[in-house]
């Protein structure tokens, strides 16, 4: 079993799309899915009580408070809220395999997102190398010169940085339907679907080196 939180404490950096589009994707690679919600605005639980049932499953867990870890799940995924920080942050680091920062490409974004990856260097999981960070960019316009900007600040970063996805109306349009990307028809998103490559490769490799590691 291996945990992902997706974590950054600025509000709408694409937490819940990131989350809820990974737990779609194991869905549909037929693994048993926990997606827990430590968000009291539900958004991630919301959305899957709008999923149809023809969809792959996947389970919801209210990740506020004590919960016993679904041992039999194969990936659990935890969305968090704006402004997770301190002893809850820790915690959280700590129960992780793998933190996932997502970003925007915004000057706010930017200087929230520099504090916290500061924050992450300190925790002890994460320098011991028992918890693997990786970045990335969120609703990128390639043209901008604010997508410029967030390269260089991922370039720079101790952490790797496993691509971006761009702002696509698909996104908003799944996530009503209680969908994800990797629920529709692969021809109608395949531009957006190869964007989620360098992340799933990154998330198996890192999944080998735990593993040699013996976590
Ligand atoms: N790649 C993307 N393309 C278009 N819209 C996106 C993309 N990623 C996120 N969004 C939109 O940005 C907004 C904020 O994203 P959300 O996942 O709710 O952030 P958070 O959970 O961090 O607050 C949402 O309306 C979401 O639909
Ligand atoms: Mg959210």
């Amino acid at each position: 079993m291996s945990t992902i939180l997706i974590a950054n404490p600025k509000g709408g950096s694409g937490k819940t799309t990131l989350a809820t589009n990974l737990a779609g994707y194991f869905a549909s690679r037929g693994r048993h899915v926990v997606l827990s919600d430590m968000d009291r605005q539900r958004s991630a639980l919301q959305w899957l009580e709008r999923r149809p049932y023809k969809l792959p499953l996947i389970h919801g867990q209210d990740g506020r408070g004590h919960y016993a870890n679904s041992l039999s799940a194969d990936w659990t995924i935890i969305d968090s809220p704006a402004g997770l920080r301190g002893e809850k942050l820790s915690q959280a680091v700590k129960d992780a395999d793998f933190v996932i920062v997502p970003m925007q490409p915004s000057a706010f974004d930017i200087g929230a997102t520099r504090d916290f990856l500061q924050i992450l260097q300190e925790e002890k999981s994460i320098r011991k190398g028992r918890t693997f960070v990786s970045m990335i960019g969120m609703r990128v316009d390639n043209r901008t010169r604010a997508a410029q900007t967030l390269q260089e600040f991922l370039a720079a970063s101790d952490f790797p940085s496993v691509g971006n996805l761009r702002n696509a109306q698909v996104y908003a349009l799944a996530a009503e339907q209680g969908a994800s990307l990797f629920d529709i028809r692969p021809s109608q998103v395949s531009r957006d679907l190869q964007q989620w490559a360098p992340l799933l490769h990154w998330l198996v490799n890192a999944k080998k080196q735990q593993a040699v590691k013996g976590k």
